[in-house]
């Protein structure tokens, strides 16, 4: 469904991202971790198509289809979706505006709107003076309704209290259950796959993914030794072909 190739992305005069290479099939789940800077958030907002993330080389795939020279609404139109980590207030603009314009019936919005717990915030300016609760629950709201193939999720948990998370777990499992996309999840602390089944999970560090492996591996590695251990590993996945990473098992 989604499948990157040796991708390489510049911001402005900087290389940040180098040789990036997997594949996301069909209702998979790989969580991308790694320290603050690595360049987890430029991944997606390149792949998306944000302007200033330039795909400077290698290719980018949705459904076989390349993206790389198309615009961020051709690729929303392709079913790319992205959950933003900081999202934009946007003052001329209520939720429930926004909300008839997505790509869904309204009896679909009402049902998510209930289900996010959205309904005292409709007539608010979006994101204006939300908390970090509000504003990651109107994110996904969004992105939802938008009925994504491909969901990019940055660090859907940040700033969210326990009992958000929960809530929001709840509904991006069903989504992810009952519609199937790939779905590439950022986390920084790991937390939110208690809730979300991931299958597979990297780390990036300094704009490459140096390995893959089970989450719950990555996870007990990195909280025992934080991302120092990762510094030594010698998969380097990253540098290879994405028929090179199968044979390695790092992506299927
Ligand atoms: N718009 C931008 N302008 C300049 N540098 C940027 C911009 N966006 C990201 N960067 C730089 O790219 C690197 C990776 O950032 P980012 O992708 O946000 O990391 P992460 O999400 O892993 O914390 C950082 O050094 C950051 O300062
Ligand atoms: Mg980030």
């Amino acid at each position: 469904m989604l499948e990157l190739e040796n991708i390489t992305v510049r911001v402005e005069e900087r290389i940040v991202l180098e040789n990036i290479s997997f594949r996301i099939r069909r209702g998979e789940v790989l969580a991308l971790f790694g320290p603050n800077g690595s360049g987890k958030s430029s991944l997606i907002k390149a792949l998306m198509g944000i302007s200033g993330y330039i795909l400077e080389k290698g290719r980018a795939y949705v459904e076989n289809e390349l993206i790389n020279n198309l615009k961020i609404e051709e690729r929303a139109q392709r079913g790319l979706g992205i959950m933003f980590q900081h999202p934009a207030s946007i003052p001329e603009v209520k939720l429930q505006q926004l909300a008839e314009r997505l790509n869904s019936s309204a009896s679909e919005i009402k049902k998510g709107i209930e289900r996010l717990n959205l309904g005292y915030l409709k007539e608010r300016s979006l994101n204006v003076d939300f908390s970090g609760g509000e504003m990651k629950r109107a994110e996904l709201f969004q992105l939802l309704m938008q009925k994504p193939k491909v969901l990019l999720l940055d660090e859907p948990a940040s700033g969210v209290d326990i009992e958000n998370i929960a809530l929001m777990s709840k509904v991006l499992a069903g989504f992810i259950e009952k519609q199937r996309p790939a779905t590439l999840i950022i986390t920084h602390t790991g937390y939110i796959l208690n809730y979300i089944k991931a299958q597979r999970a990297c780390v990036m560090l300094g704009g490459r993914i140096c390995c893959f492996d089970r989450p719950e591996k990555i996870l007990s590695d990195i909280t025992k030794y934080g991302y120092e251990k990762c510094k030594d590993c010698r998969c380097r996945v990253s540098t290879l072909s994405t028929r090179q990473v199968d044979k390695k098992g790092g992506v299927e």
